[in-house]
Parts: structure tokens; C-alpha cells; sequence
């Protein structure tokens, strides 16, 4: 339905991520995992990432594809609310979002959630939602990279 766009979109926020060697990162809204797998598939050999989705049902299909990839070592999948992250302050190296901004029921308090967990100032939020969605917040997409 999105011909390959979505794909794009990970893609580029891979590279935006730049994830270093034992570096580790966090997928906020991860569904079945695919961002948090396309990272950990494109970085260097030592990234692990976590991914947090309120949707038990999205990461138990997620789980078996990491199964099926042998990846369960380098993705870990946990329940969590996005706009509740249930991690220390400055925890991660790199954070990403994809198709997840147009959810959330606070906007601008979800991006200064994931801002608070982010470590080195580093991170890309892919909204692939129409941008007017983001439009009430004050953060610009500039911001996010
Ligand atoms: C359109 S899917 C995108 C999934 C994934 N990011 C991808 O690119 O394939 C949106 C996902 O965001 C999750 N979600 C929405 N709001 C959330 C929140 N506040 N906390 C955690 N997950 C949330 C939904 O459960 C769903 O799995």
C-alpha cells in the first residue's frame, strides 16, 4: 500500500541513527519490530535494540520473526507506553519512531518522553504520518535528527 515507501523510510532513519558499536537503541511504537530489525540488519555486527508497543498481539508476531531471524539476541520486545517510557533518563544512544506520532494523545509530552530517554542527543523520530499531524507541536522535525 505504501510501494515500498515504508522500507525507504527505515532505511533512512538507519543511516540517520548512525548507531556505533555497543551502542543500543530504542524503537518507540515498534508493532512487530521491523524498524528495530531493518537497525540492528544495517548496523555494525554489535547494536541491540528494545523495542516498547502497548499491542501484545503486534509483538508476540514479532517475537517469531526475530525467532525466525535469529535476531532475539540483538531485539528485545517489551509491552510499554510510548508516552510513559519505563527507562532511566539518558539510557539510549539513538531512538526511532515510525508511524506511531499520529497516536499518541500527547504529542509534544511523548517527544520530550523519548528525548528524556535518549542519551548522546542523537536520535530520528520518523513520523510517516501527513506532517500536519506534528504541526501542534512547538518541536520541529529538525529537531528530531
Ligand atoms: C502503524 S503501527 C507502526 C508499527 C511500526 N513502528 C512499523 O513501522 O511497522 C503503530 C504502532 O504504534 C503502537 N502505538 C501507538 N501508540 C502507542 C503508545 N502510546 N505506546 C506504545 N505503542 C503505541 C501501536 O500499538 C502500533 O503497533
Amino acid at each position: 500500500m505504501t510501494a515500498g515507501l515504508d522500507r525507504q523510510w527505515r532505511r533512512f532513519a538507519v543511516k540517520k541513527m548512525a548507531m556505533q558499536p555497543g551502542s543500543s537503541g530504542l524503537d518507540v511504537g515498534t508493532g512487530t519490530g521491523d524498524l528495530a530489525i531493518a537497525v540492528v540488519q544495517e548496523s555494525v555486527p554489535d547494536v541491540h535494540m528494545i523495542g516498547v508497543d502497548f499491542t501484545t498481539e503486534m509483538l508476540n508476531i514479532g517475537r517469531t520473526k526475530l525467532q525466525k531471524l535469529q535476531l532475539q539476541d540483538r531485539v528485545e520486545l517489551r509491552e510499554g507506553n510510548g508516552e510513559h517510557l519505563d527507562f532511566d533518563d539518558n539510557t539510549f544512544d539513538g531512538i526511532c519512531s515510525a508511524f506511531v506520532a499520529r497516536n499518541l494523545s500527547d504529542l509534544p509530552g511523548g517527544l520530550r518522553e523519548q528525548f528524556r530517554v535518549l542519551k548522546t542527543g542523537r536520535a530520528y523520530g520518523m513520523p510517516g504520518d501527513n506532517p500536519s499531524a506534528l504541526s501542534h507541536s512547538r518541536i520541529s522535525f529538525s529537531c528530531l535528527f
